[in-house]
């Protein structure tokens, strides 16, 4: 037999050939555009670690929800930035909150039809001490650590009430983000007395303390106060944790899975994918987009390659969607 019998080069010959046998696609269907939205009128507010992405007014908001729709995007996933924030964090359950009004506008404009809002329920942007849910302080804890807690269950009360809140106003999806102990029962709860039982929750399950949500922090103007989210998001260290998060989120009545951070948990979104049958989507967060635009601004990386390439490695590793800052740019090359 002439060596070599087989010549996987064969497939590789041509632009058509190697779209032929291509395994894994991007498509603009798939891609979920996060939007920070901020007080006031006409306000586009560049984030200065985030190339390309601004705080928005509910007004620019909607322009920007009209040209995601013409992209073909999946959907949005919506942040709002208070002007006022307190130890409750009244405002993400207030029924004239930032989000709330947001999520009707956008609704109420008839070229957004084609996009899903998802709500993200989480109280830091909405807390003066920028935890993510109520905070009791000098509760003494063990070995030297923070002298705070943040309270799990009356944390998960206040949850729940902000999923019914953000429903109530149109949100398509309800995305909690907290990582507090059974919040997706609670809120599945509150969504059903309210009359929301046909709305799905997608539950950042596997969410990471990680530091790729520097920038982030800068955009949604959330960071934490004093200590920081280890006692309530995951050790990264941790695979077998995060299934047993996805499994206690499934019992609990999720209906989708939200892996975060993606580019370096792969492994993780590539186990969860294996093992559960529900749709699973990752976030490439704010530190994985300023770090790829770091490098374009340096003319380090190709700008298309490298954003495409860190998008189809998400696909590939499993997940069903991306939200992403790239989303519009990574719609118009695939579309
Ligand atoms: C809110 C929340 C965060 C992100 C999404 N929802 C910040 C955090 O947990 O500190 C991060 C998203 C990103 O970095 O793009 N809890």
């Amino acid at each position: 037999m002439d060596f070599p019998a087989t010549r996987l080069r064969r497939l590789r010959s041509s632009a058509a050939m190697r779209s032929l046998v291509r395994e894994t696609h991007l498509t603009p269907g798939a891609l979920v555009y996060p939007l920070f939205i901020c007080e006031g009128e006409g306000v586009r507010r560049p984030i200065s670690s985030m190339p390309g992405v601004c705080n928005l007014s509910v007004d620019e908001a909607v322009k920007e929800a009209e040209a995601c729709a013409a992209l073909g995007l999946g959907g949005l996933l919506l942040f709002g930035i208070p002007n006022a924030k307190d130890e409750v964090g009244s405002g993400a359950y207030a029924a004239d909150g930032i989000t709330q009004r947001a999520i009707r506008a956008i609704k109420a404009s008839r070229s957004t039809a084609s996009l899903l809002t998802i709500a993200d329920v989480c109280l830091c942007e909405y807390t003066s001490h920028g935890h993510c849910g109520l905070v009791r302080r000098d509760s003494g804890a063990a070995n030297g650590e923070a002298r705070f807690e943040v309270e799990n269950d009356s944390s998960v009360a206040l949850l729940a009430r902000t999923a019914a809140s953000l429903a109530q106003a149109g949100a398509d999806i309800i995305a909690p983000s907290d990582m507090m102990d059974g919040r997706v029962a609670a809120i599945r709860s509150a969504l059903d007395q309210s009359g929301k039982q046909t709305i799905p929750i997608l539950s950042y399950a596997a969410k990471f303390a990680s530091a790729f949500y520097g920038p982030f922090r800068e955009a949604a103007d959330s960071a934490p106060q004093f200590g920081d989210r280890r006692t309530y998001q995951m050790d990264g260290a941790n695979l077998r944790e995060a299934m047993r998060e996805i499994e206690q989120d499934i019992a609990e009545g999720a209906d989708m899975l939200l892996m975060k951070p993606a580019g370096p948990y792969l492994d993780v979104i590539r186990a969860a994918r294996e093992r559960f049958d529900l749709p699973m989507g990752a976030y490439q967060v704010s530190g994985e987009y300023s770090m790829l635009h770091a490098a374009f601004e340096r003319g380090w990386l190709e700008p298309e390659r490298a954003m495409l390439e860190s998008l189809l490695s998400i696909r590939r590793a499993g997940a069903d969607f991306i939200v992403t800052y790239f989303a519009k740019d990574a719609a118009k090359l695939v579309a």
